[in-house]
């Protein structure tokens, strides 16, 4: 018979030889499903651990004493392996479907990506872009407006010849005799902002214009940029400044050279037509330099009738206005020859003439690449 202390040392042995095995079971584990029976076999209630905790009980209390502290050694030393275990394989679990599903966002776009932006959404991307960057806000107003925003408030009053320049489309006549109209410019949304706020303004309006009118470079239906800055300082240097700045960031050149004839419109007094100096060059235009001169827009400080007919004081207030055709700077920037094309809808066209949907303008990253 074997006496107390062999039976003692047996014990401890086996403990010794069940944390070594345990332990170097958890670490050949290759996945939760496997740790996890593993976790039962040790120690859930019939588990090689549990079990032998319940034989302390059958022993004697000296035994006991030496062997219940190994016990929990060994039930704490496991199970810290395979909570490190469970963590290590959560881990590279992670690990590895993060790496599937990592994306490589510099690659370039799938090829099958075949839409266009148009190049006249694109010149109003870039446009407002610049714009932005100077500190204007986007204004809009409706396609469908009346005489009063049209003309009369843009001090053309009803028998003033300008009216017929403008080739107007009408709608049918409404019980009080008045027709609301397509409004033939974006200048509407001047009197529309001023209307609605106080000033100080600072805005650009892109949008659409119609005309009854149709060639080879008028459509009827265009589209205008409309430029409005009203404050109680602002003068002819600072809309120069602000159109000179324009022409080098959307034209993308070091320098424009400009020049303002006298001209007349009766929403600004004065008023005056800008050119830039270009070269034709065959069917390709150089902008910024050059022999020949290139009409992009009409612009001047807006009339005191206008704000008057807003409500202002134009002892008070004062300011500058600009309009011009984004079809046509559309066309000189991009080398599009015939305007009709813009509103053809032909595939082959805006495949060759259209820009990439992620290309977005930036001042910083480039307008047009
Ligand atoms: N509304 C004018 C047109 O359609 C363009 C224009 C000229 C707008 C001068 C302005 C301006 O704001 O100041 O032809």
């Amino acid at each position: 018979m074997r006496g107390p202390f062999f039976y003692l040392r047996d014990v401890m042995q086996d403990i010794e030889k069940l944390e070594q095995d345990l332990l170097a079971e958890i670490a050949g584990v290759a996945d939760l499903d496997a740790l996890e029976s593993l976790r039962v076999a040790a120690l859930g209630k019939k588990g090689s651990v549990s079990l032998m905790m319940r034989g302390l009980g059958q022993m004697a209390p000296e035994e006991r004493q030496q062997v219940a502290p190994k016990l929990n050694r060994l039930k704490n030393t496991v199970s810290a392996a395979l909570d490190a275990a469970k963590a290590a394989l959560l881990d590279a679990a992670l690990n590895a479907r993060l790496a599937g599903e990592r994306i490589d966002i510099t690659l370039p776009v799938r090829p099958e990506m075949t839409g266009r932006i148009h190049p006249i959404s694109q010149v109003i991307d870039e446009i407002t872009e610049i714009f932005a960057g100077m500190g204007f806000d986007i204004a809009e107003g409706p396609d469908i407006d009346d005489d009063f925003h049209n003309f009369t408030a843009l001090n053309i009053p009803p028998e003033h010849p300008a009216r017929q320049m403008h080739d107007t489309f009408y709608l049918p006549e409404k019980a009080d005799g008045s027709r609301q109209l397509l409004r033939t410019h974006t200048s509407t949304v001047q009197i529309r902002t001023m209307q609605a706020k106080q000033p100080p303004h600072r805005i650009i309006v892109p949008g659409r214009t119609f005309r009854c009118d149709s060639d080879q470079t008028h459509t009827p239906m265009f589209h205008q940029i409309e430029g409005l800055v009203i404050d109680k300082t602002s003068h002819m240097g600072h809309l120069k400044g602000v159109l000179a700045e324009f022409c080098k960031a959307f034209f993308e050149v070091e320098n424009v050279t400009m020049r303002f004839r006298p001209s007349y419109f009766p929403f600004t007094e004065p008023s005056a037509e800008m050119d830039i100096r270009c070269t034709f060059a065959g069917d390709h235009i150089k902008v910024g330099e050059g022999e020949d001169w290139l009409e992009i827009l009409g612009c001047g400080m807006v009339n005191p009738r206008v704000l008057e007919h807003c409500g202002l004081d134009p002892a008070e207030y004062q300011g500058f206005a600009w309009g011009m055709g984004i079809d046509r700077i559309a066309m000189l920037k991009y080398g599009i020859p015939d305007l009709r094309a813009f509103f053809d809808s032909d595939l082959r066209w805006l495949k060759h003439y259209g820009f990439v949907p992620l290309d977005v303008p930036t001042l910083g990253g480039g307008l047009s690449r």
